[in-house]
């Protein structure tokens, strides 16, 4: 009897016959062995087929790279095999030949891999990031559904601005005006105070006009909102469940973040409680000696690095001279690539951190954090960190204003470790229906265009307060991505819109 399975599922069948559904990622044939390289989606097995099965044989000496392809044969435990296991082929169905793929093995530039995402899906490492992505929206669903939140499905198309208004994306509905969603927050708001606790998960929009590598145009937001909460409970929240996304990344996909060159130890750090600091204080880290020393020594760090990476590049293009083996030149030329991707990061480095070091010693109580301060901030901690009380100016209109100091609001960002920056914007709203109205008018809005929102202030209003999670820039920490662009299956920026 032969069974249909998946690649995940052969150590189940060790000694069976099974049929294997996939696409042939590579083919090596020698000494009269044929070994075909097969991925089904589940993970990627090793099919060996020999010269004495002569139709199968002589089907797959023609197959080239991403041939789709059905392979039946008996499952035998292997240890030198990838992944444990391998297939001794008795048989092959060619579904379809291929034609010439672009993406080789050999390394590509990441302009032409997105330009051809659509394929680069396929590569191992983008298919466990898909995977990781998958496992992180599971855990928060998970986490919510568990504690009685209830989802609610917040509209993408809107009247009218939830956050600043210069990152609006306008659309033509019916000759009118409106814009694309910047969050669900302002409807999660009303469907709170009919239910209590409530989350929604969907894709949010903002013309960001800047390039940089935590920004996309289009993200996917999970928002949970609470009534009868303060911040603290807001901080709580997001606490328990930082802890539940990255306990379970951790748990599930300890290999799959090795095989990412992520250190799942590092992610073992984060434990609660998180550091609290205020905004005022993270103000005082930006201005201190200690940031200027260290960043100092990350210049010096760098410009080391670079040389000893220039060292390597010479001694590796020496060595590419002195071979004709295929397999030897395509790993230098492999480690050449990297070599030159990471001498560009290193001289980035070296363009930026003056100017990082300039912008932290000149920075103005009053202005948001910019990328390269909320670095600086997380640097000085191990784990992730919770700034508070940022300056009214700095913030959305419908944060509430600080009791204890009027020139602050009661919100907060969580910012992750080693650099990620902010994964986490969230705050208490205002509540107070005249103060909210005031807020309004000073930050250039018309409350007149908000009046089922002040609704909410006007019967019933309770303390409340949510905050809301960048899928995006959580994966890109998670996995320790050099750029959020990865983070999302078909990525939109100021400079990308297709595939
Ligand atoms: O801080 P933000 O703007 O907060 C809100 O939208 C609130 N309405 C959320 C709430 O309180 N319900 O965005 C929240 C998070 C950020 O911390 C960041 O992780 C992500 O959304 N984010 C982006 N991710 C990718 N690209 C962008 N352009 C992003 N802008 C925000
Ligand atoms: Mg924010």
């Amino acid at each position: 009897m032969v069974c249909d399975c998946r690649i995940a599922e052969l150590k189940h069948h060790v000694g069976e016959r099974v049929r294997l559904e996939g696409w042939l990622v590579r083919l090596r044939q020698g000494g009269g062995v044929a070994f075909l390289q097969v991925r089904d989606g589940s993970g990627v097995c090793q099919c060996v087929l020999e010269s004495n099965k002569e139709e199968a044989f002589e089907a797959a000496s023609g197959l080239t790279q991403e041939s789709a392809l059905a392979v039946t044969g008996d499952v035998r435990a292997d240890e030198r095999a990838p992944g444990g296991y391998e297939i001794a082929v008795s048989a092959l169905d060619v579904v379809h030949v291929a034609q010439e793929y672009p993406i080789t093995p050999k390394s590509h530039g990441v302009e032409f891999l997105m330009s051809h995402r659509h394929l680069w899906l396929r590569s191992q490492r983008q298919a466990t990031l898909l995977k990781i992505r998958h496992t992180i929206i599971q855990s928060c669903r998970a986490f919510f559904d568990e504690r009685g939140f209830v989802l609610i499905d917040t509209p993408v198309l809107v009247p009218g601005a939830g956050e600043d208004t210069q990152t609006l994306f306008p659309v033509n509905y019916f000759d009118r005006d409106v814009y694309l969603a910047q969050t669900g927050q302002l409807y999660l708001e009303s469907a709170c105070m009919a239910l209590g606790k409530v989350y929604c998960l969907g894709p949010t929009f903002r013309a960001e006009k800047s390039k940089t590598r935590r920004h996309l145009t289009e993200f996917w937001m999970l928002e949970p909102e609470i009534a009868y909460a303060d911040l603290d409970d807001v901080v709580q929240l997001a606490e328990d469940m930082i802890c539940r996304i990255v306990g379970d990344v951790v748990r599930r996909h300890e290999d799959d973040l090795r095989s990412l060159g992520r250190d799942p130890d590092a992610l073992r750090l984060v434990q609660a409680p998180f550091a609290r600091i205020t905004y005022s204080e993270a103000v005082e880290i930006l201005h201190s000696d200690e940031t200027q020393e260290k960043l100092a020594m990350e210049l010096a760090e760098a410009r080391d690095q670079l040389t000893l990476l220039e060292a390597e590049q010479k001694q590796k293009a020496g060595e590419l001279e002195q071979t004709s083996k295929p397999w030897k030149r395509e790993k230098i030329t492999n480690r050449l690539h990297e070599i030159s991707d990471e001498q560009e990061e290193l001289k980035r480095q070296i363009r930026n951190i003056p100017q990082h070091m300039e912008l932290a010693r000149q920075f103005e109580w009053g202005k948001d954090l910019g990328g390269s301060d909320e670095t600086i901030i997380s640097r000085h901690f191990e784990g992730p960190v919770f700034v508070t009380d940022y300056p009214i100016e700095a913030k959305a209109f419908y944060m509430k204003r600080s009791d204890d100091d009027p020139r602050c609001v009661r919100n907060v960002d969580l910012l992750a470790p080693q650099g990620y920056g902010e994964v986490i914007g969230g705050s208490q709203r205002e509540d107070n229906l005249d103060v909210l109205v005031e807020q309004m008018r000073a930050k250039g809005l018309d409350p007149n265009d908000y009046d089922w929102y002040l609704d909410l202030r006007r019967y019933g209003s309770v303390p409340h307060g949510g905050f809301g999670l960048g899928v995006e820039r959580a994966l890109t920490w998670i996995c320790g991505l050099k750029h959020v662009r990865e983070a999302i299956p078909f990525p939109r920026t100021m400079g990308r819109i297709e595939p």
